[in-house]
């Protein structure tokens, strides 16, 4: 069984990352999982926080989660044509402390999708996230890129995807994830 974790960049109830995950989670091959999670009560940063308190149990579980999967699955949004803070901040608690960034993300499968209600589906973000992984030491898939643009019409109002393109580049896309760690 390949199990991935699927993580939306977004805190947004109704974000199109999140539902973009969640439409991935329904159209996995057989034999692969994926366990969707959020950065949700993961704080700002703070280092002093961090040496009065530790790692916040929030992003504690996602570490463990994360190390204990076959491959991460990334849906990043875009802000200022970059990693939205929220996002990269929920990254850079998981690579505390660093003695512990191996365990979590070396050599860590990890793909990466996004979603925008823009025309340019956030691709300068996914761009923004290759320095990250690569001093994190994951290894970026290089499939096919996957961008959403104008999410606002691919997604219904209750999050599901309805646009069948975009449908139909999902399930390959996450078939193609899953077949190159069933080859691994
Ligand atoms: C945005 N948004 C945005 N979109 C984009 O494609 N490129 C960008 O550079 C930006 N910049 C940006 C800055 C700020 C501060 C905000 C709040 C928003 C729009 C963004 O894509 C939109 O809010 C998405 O809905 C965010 O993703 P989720 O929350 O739907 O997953």
């Amino acid at each position: 069984m390949i199990t991935l974790i699927g993580l939306s960049g977004s805190l947004r109830r109704q974000s199109f990352n999140t539902s973009l995950l969640r439409a991935a989670a329904g159209m996995m091959p057989e034999g692969a999982t994926l366990d969707l999670r959020t950065l949700h009560g993961i704080p700002v940063y703070n280092a002093d926080d961090e040496a009065a308190t530790g790692i916040p149990p929030a992003a504690a579980a996602l570490k463990d989660a994360i190390a204990a999967a076959d491959g991460l699955l990334l849906s990043t949004p875009e802000y200022n044509n970059s990693i939205p803070g929220v996002t990269k901040n929920g990254i850079d608690w998981l690579s505390r402390p660093p003695a512990d960034v191996k365990r979590v993300f070396g050599g860590k499968p990890v793909a990466i999708i996004s979603a925008s209600p823009g025309g340019f589906g956030a691709v300068l973000s996914q761009t923004a996230w290759l320095p990250v992984m690569k001093t994190l030491g994951a290894s970026v898939w290089a499939g096919p890129r996957l961008t959403v643009s104008r999410a606002g019409s691919v997604f219904a109002e209750d999050g599901s995807l309805t646009d069948g393109t975009i449908r139909e580049q999902l399930k390959k896309f996450v078939a193609g994830f899953v077949a190159s760690l069933q080859s691994r």
